[in-house]
C-alpha cells in the first residue's frame, strides 16, 4: 500500500498540478506516514559513513527547503535518506514572496523558484523538534526579510534551535532573500561565525556547523570562505544552492530566483572541485545540485563530497528513486573495486 502511495506521490500525477499545490499534498501524505513510521530501514553497509563526525547509515540526504518546518523529518528518513536536513527556518515566522513563486522547467529537469524563506518560525519548530529522530536531522538557518540586523537573527535562532538537532547549517546563499548573498563576505561571515560558536561552546552537546553556500561565486570568493570557515570551528560546506545564472540552462531564458536541478551540476561540481583541492582533512564536503543518478552521486563523491544532498532529482522521480539510487551507488562502487564508499572520496582529485 505505501508503495502505491509512494509511487503516485512521486511521479506523474503530483507533477501534472501547481507545484506549491502539489508539494502541499505531498507534505500532507508525510505528515500522515509521520505518525506511523516506527524505524528506519538500514541499507547496505558499502553506503554507511561518516559526516563531521556523525555516522549515517547512506549518503544521500534529503536538501533543505522541502520539509521547511520540521514536520516530517522521520517519514523522510524512512524513505530511505541516509540523513535529513529541514528549514530554512527564521527567527520569526513569514508567508515568503507573493505567489506564484515556484516553476518546473521539465525539458531542463528543472524548478525555479523565489519562495523566500516561507516558514512557521523557530519558536513553532522548538516545539515539534523535540520529538524522538529516526536518524541524523540537521537544521538550516535564515534570516528575516525585513531583518535590519540579519547577523543578529542567525544568533538568536541558532540559540533557539541548534541544541535540538543534530548538526546546524548556516544558510548564506539563498537568492530569494535581498542581500542575503552578500553574507557570504569573509567580515561578516566571520562575524556570524564567532556569534554562533560563543554560543555552540556554551551548549552541552556541541553541534557541529556548516555554512551552504552559492554556485555563483568565482574561485577567490570559495578560497576566501573556505578559509574563514576553517579557521572559525567549522565542520563543513555544503555545496552549493541553486543558481541565478541563466547560461546554465541549455536554451537559457531571463528567470526571476534560483534554478535548481539538472543545470546545477556542472557549476556545483566546479564549485565542489576548488573546495576538495583546497580544504583541509578534517573540513568535510556534501554536495548538491543537480543529482538526478547514482552516476551523478558517484561523481560527487569522487570529487570530494563525503555525502549528497538531493531536491528536484526528488521532486521529479518520487521516494522510489532513492532507493533504487542507493543500490545503483553501492554497484558503482563495487564495479570499481571500493568496499568502502570512504575510499572513494576525492578519488578524481586525488
Ligand atoms: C523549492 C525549493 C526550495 C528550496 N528551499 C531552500 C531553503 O529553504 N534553504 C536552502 O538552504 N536551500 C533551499 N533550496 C535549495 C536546495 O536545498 C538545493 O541546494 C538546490 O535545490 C540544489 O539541489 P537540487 O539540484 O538537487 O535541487 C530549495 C530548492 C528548491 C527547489
Amino acid at each position: 500500500m505505501l508503495n502505491i502511495l509512494h509511487h503516485y506521490f512521486g511521479t506523474k500525477l503530483l507533477n501534472k498540478i501547481d507545484p506549491e499545490i502539489s508539494h502541499a499534498i505531498a507534505l500532507c501524505y508525510l505528515r500522515l506516514l509521520n505518525q506511523v513510521v516506527k524505524k528506519k530501514e538500514i541499507g547496505a553497509s558499502i553506503l554507511k559513513t561518516q559526516i563531521a563526525g556523525m555516522e549515517v547509515p547512506s549518503p544521500i540526504g534529503l536538501a533543505a527547503g522541502f520539509d521547511k518546518n520540521a514536520e516530517v523529518f522521520n517519514a523522510t528518513l524512512s524513505l530511505g535518506f541516509g540523513f535529513v536536513e529541514v528549514g530554512t527556518i527564521t527567527p520569526d515566522p513569514q508567508f515568503g514572496n507573493p505567489k506564484p513563486r515556484l516553476f518546473r522547467l521539465l525539458k531542463e529537469d528543472a524548478l525555479v523558484n523565489k519562495l523566500g524563506f516561507n516558514n512557521k518560525g523557530m519558536l513553532y519548530v522548538s516545539k515539534i523538534a523535540r520529538k524522538p529522530k529516526l536518524g541524523i536531522v540537521g537544521v538550516n538557518l535564515g534570516a528575516n526579510a525585513k531583518s535590519i540586523d540579519k547577523i543578529l537573527d542567525y544568533t538568536n535562532v541558532f540559540e533557539f534551535l541548534a541544541h535540538l538537532f543534530d548538526y546546524v547549517t548556516i544558510n548564506v546563499s539563498s537568492p530569494n532573500t535581498k542581500n542575503l548573498r552578500d553574507l557570504q563576505k569573509p567580515e561578516t561571515l566571520e562575524k556570524i561565525l564567532q556569534n554562533v560558536n560563543t554560543i555552540n561552546v556554551s551548549l552541552t552537546r556541541q553541534v557541529p556547523i556548516f555554512i551552504k553556500i552559492a554556485p555563483d561565486l568565482n574561485k577567490n570568493n570559495v578560497i576566501e570562505i573556505l578559509n574563514v570557515c576553517e579557521e572559525n570551528n567549522v565542520s563543513g560546506l555544503i555545496a552549493t544552492n541553486t543558481t541565478i545564472n541563466p547560461n546554465n540552462l541549455k536554451k537559457p531564458t531571463h528567470f526571476e530566483g534560483g534554478l535548481s536541478g539538472k543545470p546545477l551540476l556542472k557549476p556545483s561540481n566546479k564549485i565542489l572541485k576548488i573546495l576538495a583541492k583546497r580544504k583541509i582533512a578534517s573540513t568535510a564536503l556534501i554536495g548538491v545540485g543537480g543529482i538526478l543518478s547514482a552516476k551523478d552521486i558517484y561523481e560527487k563523491i569522487k570529487i570530494g563530497a563525503s555525502a549528497v544532498q538531493i531536491y528536484t532529482g526528488f521532486v521529479y522521480h518520487g521516494p522510489r528513486h532513492i532507493k533504487k539510487m542507493e543500490i545503483e551507488l553501492k554497484n558503482l562502487l563495487l564495479h570499481d573495486g571500493y568496499r568502502s564508499i570512504n575510499h572513494a572520496v576525492g578519488a578524481l582529485i586525488r
